[in-house]
């Protein structure tokens, strides 16, 4: 069966461009995200994990380890590795994991055999510290994701579980936030101190309350 969202995060040992990772392990406290990718040497998969490198420090600001992984063997990944690091111009600055006996990629179901049943397609995981998935995302081997939107959504992620609000359509950090459906409008004035406005009874706004 699938995986969904609330489970816990299938653990698993591989090798990787770091070395072996226990990846329970090896997330310790922190968030995750694995993301996979359908081969090594393909042009799409190289610009993305390029870019990953670009925004690695605005993962680590949100408590965020990043881990990539591709079907092919450590081998192959040094060698796309220098690749990598000469298109983007940065150093590869997190673990490529291999997996050519798609172990982890069967885990995960990240094949989706009606696309492509060699190949992994573009999925993301992302996990809490109690190895909990709170996101996935699945796209096709031909379209190339937006890592800035996965940091949105894990700011949203990250704010929502401290406060009880959820973030509107194309919300971004500082934005106003909508407070939850569950607090009574008497509860929102104690716990929005910055004050609400209401635009429907079940849609009332109110400014980001962790700033
Ligand atoms: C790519 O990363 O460019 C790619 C990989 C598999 C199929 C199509 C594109």
């Amino acid at each position: 069966m699938s995986l969904r969202l609330g489970d816990t995060a299938p653990d698993f040992t591989a090798q990787s461009t770091q070395g072996e990772i226990h990846f329970h392990r090896w997330l310790g406290d922190s968030w995750g995200v694995l993301f996979s990718h359908p081969k090594d040497f393909t042009p799409v998969c190289t610009t993305e994990l390029g870019d990953v490198i670009r925004l690695k420090p605005e993962f680590e600001k949100r408590g965020v380890k990043v881990i990539a992984l591709s079907v092919d063997d450590v081998k192959s990944h040094a060698d796309w590795s220098r690749d990598i690091e000469e298109v983007s111009g940065r150093k590869l600055n997190y673990p490529i994991l291999a997996d050519p006996d798609r172990h982890v990629s069967d885990l995960y179901g990240m094949i989706h055999p009606n696309a492509n049943d060699t190949l992994t397609v573009r999925a993301v995981y992302v996990i809490d510290p109690k190895k909990r998935i709170r996101l996935i995302l699945t796209y096709p081997a031909s379209t190339g994701r937006n890592f800035e939107e996965l940091l949105r959504a894990i700011d949203s992620i990250q704010l929502t579980e401290s406060y009880s609000v959820a973030t509107p359509v194309n919300w971004h950090e500082g934005e106003d936030c909508i407070i939850a459906p569950s607090v009574s409008d008497e509860e929102a004035r104690e716990k929005f101190p910055k004050g609400y406005r209401a635009v429907k009874s079940y849609l009332r706004y109110t400014p980001q309350p962790n700033l």
